[in-house]
């Protein structure tokens, strides 16, 4: 029988948030039920609230999360009730023409649960990126559930559900990030501090934070940033260049998803580097460019979904590395905060008071 929790939904464009009861069914066929411990507020989440996403109101938000599954449907062998679980969105499929040709980071047909989670009146509702993790329990595809070790805190935890393991990815697994290269990030939010963690990781010898805030920058040096540019008052193209040797950086990640940030990626890589674009733009953005520079400057231009991660592969090892104290998840979450603070924590987001607040149950 269906179960009843409060849920945080985005019920129209651009209107405040609010908790409702939602029905969530038992498990089908491949499905999971799992309780929710703790979610983080991830920028992608306010996107949907200002329809950035798409139109399919009213949705319900929060997708970086963690939690113990509850129950689990016909069929499901990968995880069982009582696992420590985090959520994610990429449950690759086997089948699709990418998981054939080997390449499952980019499955073009991942699993969500088949069946609606709903409000009391039969609404159906959308789950933020098919998770729904503002809610005491969420039904997703067994295949979204990746088991970890429960000796971690859910809210650190969870974070790898989205932000920080795209961050992370887009350094090392998108861009490539290895030793002895410059990289340059722009964008410090949660994101964006998580791809200087990740390139600090995979041993850059230069990491540059460029944001329009000074309490970013200072958060950014905590993940590994060596230098930092407020591009409020510097220009961070020349900044980046005269950092570099005059030349740009190796590796440039733009993580904030807009089309002036794009531009000053593009033109802050050396040649034949890297910018790898991991925030997400809205529908209206264009961008322009002398296609004379796209191809004289030579590289690769790629957009980063996801950080490219295979969540099977690599949650657990970002954990491990986690407790060998090499990978500090800790220092992402600025605060934990109730089901109810959601809309406040999108406020402090905008603000640029915090990297992560983490919703924890
Ligand atoms: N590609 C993916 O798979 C993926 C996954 C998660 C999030 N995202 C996207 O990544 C982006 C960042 O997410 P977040 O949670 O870190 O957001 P956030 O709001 O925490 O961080 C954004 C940061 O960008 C800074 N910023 C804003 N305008 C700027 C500018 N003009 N120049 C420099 N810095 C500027 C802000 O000060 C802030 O520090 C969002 O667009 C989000 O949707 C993408
Ligand atoms: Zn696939
Ligand atoms: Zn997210």
């Amino acid at each position: 029988m269906a179960q009843e929790v409060r849920g945080v939904i985005a019920p129209g464009k651009n209107e405040p948030v609010r908790i409702e009861t939602i029905l969530v069914p038992d498990p089908g066929p491949g499905e999971a039920v799992v309780k929710i411990q703790a979610c983080g507020v991830c920028h992608t989440d306010l996107h949907y609230k200002q329809g950035g996403i798409n139109d399919d109101f009213p949705f319900l938000l929060g997708h970086e999360a963690a939690g113990v599954v509850e129950a689990v449907g016909e069929g499901v062998s990968e995880v069982a009730p009582g696992d420590f679980v985090v959520l994610n969105w990429r449950a690759v499929c086997g089948q699709c023409r990418a998981c054939l040709r080997g390449r499952p980071q980019y499955c073009f047909n991942t699993h969500n649960a088949k069946q609606k989670m709903t409000l009391k009146d039969g609404t159906e509702l959308s789950p933020a990126l098919g998770i729904g993790a503002f809610a005491e329990k969420t039904l997703v595809a067994a295949g979204q559930c990746t088991k970890v070790d429960p000796a971690v805190s859910p809210a650190v935890a969870g974070l790898l559900g989205c932000g920080v393991m795209a961050g992370i990815g887009a350094a090392i697994n998108t861009g490539g990030v290895g030793r002895g290269d410059s990289v340059a990030v722009i964008g410090c939010g949660g994101v964006g501090d998580a791809a200087i963690a990740g390139s600090r990781l995979a041993g850059a010898a230069r990491i540059i934070a460029v944001d329009v805030d000074d309490r970013k920058l200072e958060m950014a040096r905590g993940m590994g940033a060596t230098h930092t540019v407020n591009s409020r008052t510097t220009d961070p193209v020349e900044a980046i260049r005269e950092l570099t040797g005059g030349f740009g950086a190796d590796v440039v990640i733009e993580a904030v998803g807009r089309p002036e940030t794009y531009e000053q990626a593009f033109y802050a890589r050396d040649l034949a580097g890297t910018v790898v674009l991991v925030g997400v733009p809205t529908p209206d953005m264009k961008i322009e460019l002398p296609l004379l520079d796209v191809f004289g400057r030579g590289g690769a231009l790629k957009s980063s979904w996801y950080g490219d991660c295979l969540p099977s592969r690599d949650f657990p090892m970002l954990i491990d590395l986690h407790q060998q104290g090499r990978l500090d998840l800790g220092a992402f979450v600025t605060e934990t905060i109730g089901l109810g603070d959601v809309e406040k924590a999108f406020e402090r987001m905008h603000a640029g008071d915090v990297l992560r607040s983490v919703v924890v149950f």
